[in-house]
């Protein structure tokens, strides 16, 4: 008998946090990176985090990498689902996941010549990841899942190299899992084709489709925030004429954004959305005695990774846009209204865990456009002509969180009330009901999502 998996997969896992520049590092590795163009940190002009082309396949020595990932949608289905049909799929299951289990290990240096190698390696090994995970029939709640060294350690090593969590991120599944309809035509939502799908459903491609119209408008956004970021005295009249129009400019692509995320409902459909896409993306559960469930064989640290499932939180965009704003999530300016109790208690370090699933180059690229001697919400202070177009822009950035609030409520705390669908093949037990981590789950992305809309209505300068 199965119980649900708990919807609230990101919030019971909190971790200490770090400082910006050293989020992710002090597991991962690495060098910060320097620069001063977009493109030093893996970041397009045109193309904003999405590269401008990913790479179609990796060398042929890494093929049985990528069958596996080509047979899964076949052969793999999620352990929990207990349907005819998903149980007459049980010995592919295992067969496929007997495959993964003989595998050589590979090593992974050549793939270091080359960032996109690097990327698909992390795509398709991450992918990989899911599907052993989660098809993996176990008979408690806490049994060990062990990640076979053949998996865990390239998986781990590719993550180390890009400086981020060895797990499905939103970037392997919206920035890096699709290829162009058409080569010869720029890339737009409707000339990409997401390509590899765990639920096998047009509602994923949707939903990351959806995500990637998002990411499409954060080359405007960072066109906005780079030319502010370069501008040598943002006190200067000319430097105010260009802020002003940015500022303009900017609320407009924020509504922009917010029909985006409007029309998300005639396109990602909320019930198989909750039942069949969700509870693939589900990250390592939290034992009680504090380890992940996931057992990544032959590598020593993994502990310490941060083991959650891919969340559009993780999105750089938004991210970028906060931190140009300067939105204090973390709750660590006196701004008015002063937070609620409900605020104070929300995951204040939610966003901050959310970069150590970005690679260390978008990281860094976040970093750096947060090293502004004075932040646009500064100048603005100090600037009577450009207070109330600043305010215009976070008064638009609040209301996408409101209409954001709404979808989430529809597609995760209204889901978790309904019957899941046949093929689901969940059975749903007692302990599902009000009182369990499914109930609490929703309270909990409910007051996180209320506070970080808060901490963005607080952003907004105070009437002189
Ligand atoms: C069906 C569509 C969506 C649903 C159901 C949804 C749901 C959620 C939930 C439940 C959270 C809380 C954290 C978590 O559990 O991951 C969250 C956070 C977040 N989501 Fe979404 N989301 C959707 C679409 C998007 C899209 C398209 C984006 C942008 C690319 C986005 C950006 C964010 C951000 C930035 C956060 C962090 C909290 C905040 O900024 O307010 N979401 N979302």
């Amino acid at each position: 008998m199965n119980v649900i998996p708990s919807p609230i997969h990101l919030l019971d896992r909190a971790r200490s946090t770090f400082d910006m520049p050293t989020i992710g590092r002090a597991i991962y590795g690495g060098t910060p990176r320097g620069g001063t163009r977009p493109q030093d940190f893996d970041v397009n002009p045109q193309t904003a985090f999405f590269p401008p082309k990913p790479l179609p396949h990796l060398p042929a020595e890494f093929s049985i990498w990528e069958e596996a990932l080509a047979n899964a949608p076949d052969a793999v289905r999620l352990s929990e689902n207990q349907s005819p049909a998903a149980l007459a799929k049980r010995a592919d299951s295992e067969r496929w996941r007997a495959g993964v289990r003989s595998w050589p290990l590979l090593k992974v240096d050549s793939l270091r010549a080359d960032l996109r190698q690097l990327q698909r390696a992390h795509m398709v090994l991450a992918f990989i990841l899911h599907y052993y995970a989660h098809s993996y029939p176990t008979s408690s709640e806490d049994e060990l899942i062990i990640i076979p060294r053949s998996l865990a350690i390239p998986l781990a090593e590719v993550s180390k190299d890009l400086g981020f969590a060895p797990v499905l991120t939103f970037t392997d599944t919206v920035l890096w899992n699709w290829k162009f309809i058409n080569p010869d035509e720029p890339l737009t939502v409707d000339n990409m084709e997401y390509t590899n799908l765990l639920s096998g459903i047009d509602t994923e491609a949707n939903f990351y489709k959806a995500s990637a119209a998002v990411e499409l408008k954060g080359a405007e956004m960072l066109q906005v925030i780079e030319a502010f970021g370069n501008l040598a005295d943002p006190m200067d009249q000319n430097s105010q004429a260009k802020i002003l129009r940015d500022l303009v400019r900017l609320k407009t692509t924020v509504e922009e954004l917010t029909e985006t995320f409007r029309s998300i409902r005639s396109k990602v459909d909320p019930h198989s959305f909750y039942w069949l896409v969700r509870p693939w993306w589900v990250g390592a559960k939290t034992l009680s005695n504090g380890q992940p469930n996931w057992v990544f064989e032959g590598v020593p640290n993994y502990t310490s990774f941060d083991l959650d499932g891919p969340s559009a939180g993780q999105s750089a965009v938004m991210h970028a846009l906060d931190i140009f704003l300067d939105v204090d999530h973390k709750l660590v300016h006196h701004r008015t209204p002063a937070p609620s109790e409900a605020n104070k208690k929300a995951d204040r370090g939610f966003m901050e865990r959310m970069r150590r699933y970005m690679t260390a180059a978008h990281r860094d690229y976040l970093t750096r456009i947060g090293s502004v001697p004075r932040t646009v919400r500064q100048v603005a202070e100090a600037t009577p002509s450009l207070r109330e177009p600043y305010n215009a822009v976070v008064s638009s950035l609040k209301q996408l969180r409101d209409v954001h609030m709404q979808i989430a409520t529809l597609y995760i705390i209204t889901q978790r009330r309904t019957a899941p669908p046949a093929s689901a093949g969940i059975v749903v037990v007692e302990q599902a009901a009000e009182g369990s981590p499914i109930g609490t789950g929703g309270n909990e992305v409910a007051s996180l999502l209320k506070a970080g809309r808060d901490a963005t209505r607080r952003t907004l300068l105070p009437d002189l």
